[in-house]
C-alpha cells in the first residue's frame, strides 16, 4: 500500500501529470494521493490541457480525471500548514511532474516559498523518495548545477524525455510509456507492455507500434 504526493508546476508537460494521476488513482496499491499544483502550474495546465482549474479545491480532480476521487486530496500551494508540509505526515514518495526550473532552483536552494517546495524539502529531510521530472530546453548551467546538486542528495532526476524504441504511434503512446517509467520509480506496479525485451521482439515492427 502506497501514499504518494504529486506536485504539478508551471513547466510544459501537464499531460504527464494528468496521465500519472489517473494511473495512480486507478491502482489499488495506492491508498492516498496528495496533490499540490503551483500557481504557474494552474496556468500551464489550463493552457496545455484546455482546462479551467483552480488548483486549490477538489474540483481540480474532476477536471483532471473527468470524475471525482476519494483517494485524491488537493492542497492549495499557498497552504504551508497542509499535512504534506510536515515530516510527521507520512508519504512514501513525492513526484514533481512536470518540474519547472523555478521550482527546481527553489528546492536546490532550500527556499520553501510554496507548498510544492516545502513538501519536497520535507521528503529530503526525512530521507524519503523524491522524484523530479524537470522540463526545459535548452538547459543553462544553473539548471544543470541544480539538477546535479539534487541528484547528489539522492533525488531522482527523470527528465521529461519520451523514448521511441517501443515504436509509439500516438502522443498517448509516448506519454503512457513515460508515465510507466515514473510508476517504476515510484514502486507502483502497472501492466506495462512496452518493456524492452531485446531487439528480436521489435524486429519488423516499424509499422506495428505498441501492443495495446
Ligand atoms: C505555457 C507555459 C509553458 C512554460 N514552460 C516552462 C517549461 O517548460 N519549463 C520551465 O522551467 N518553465 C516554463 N514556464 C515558465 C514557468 O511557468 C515560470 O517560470 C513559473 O514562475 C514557474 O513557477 P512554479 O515553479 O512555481 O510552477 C512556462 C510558462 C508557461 C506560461
Amino acid at each position: 500500500m502506497k501514499t504518494i504526493t504529486i506536485g504539478i508546476t508551471g513547466a510544459s508537460g501537464s499531460v504527464y501529470a494528468q496521465r500519472l494521476l489517473a494511473q495512480l488513482n486507478e491502482n489499488p496499491e495506492v491508498t492516498r494521493i496528495d496533490l499540490v499544483i503551483s500557481q504557474a502550474g494552474v496556468r500551464v495546465v489550463g493552457e496545455e490541457l484546455g482546462l479551467k482549474v483552480t488548483g486549490t479545491d477538489a474540483r481540480v480532480v474532476r477536471e483532471l480525471l473527468g470524475k471525482d476521487s476519494d483517494k485524491v486530496k488537493v492542497h492549495s500551494a499557498n497552504d504551508i500548514g497542509a499535512t504534506v508540509a510536515s515530516g510527521s505526515y507520512l508519504s512514501d514518495a513525492m513526484i514533481i511532474v512536470p518540474c519547472s526550473m523555478g521550482t527546481l532552483a527553489a528546492i536546490a536552494s532550500g527556499m520553501s516559498r510554496d507548498l510544492v517546495h516545502r513538501a519536497a524539502d520535507v521528503m529530503m529531510k526525512e530521507n524519503r523518495t523524491l522524484i523530479i521530472v524537470p522540463r526545459e530546453t535548452p538547459l543553462n548551467a544553473i539548471h544543470l548545477e541544480n539538477m546535479l546538486k539534487l541528484a547528489r542528495l539522492g533525488v531522482r532526476i527523470i527528465p521529461a524525455m519520451p523514448s521511441f524504441y517501443h515504436f509509439p504511434k500516438t502522443i498517448e503512446d509516448l506519454v503512457e510509456h513515460f508515465t510507466h517509467r515514473l510508476l517504476d520509480h515510484l514502486g507502483v506496479g502497472h501492466s506495462q507492455k512496452t518493456r524492452w525485451e531485446g531487439s528480436r521482439k521489435t524486429e519488423g515492427r516499424r509499422d506495428g507500434g505498441m501492443e495495446r
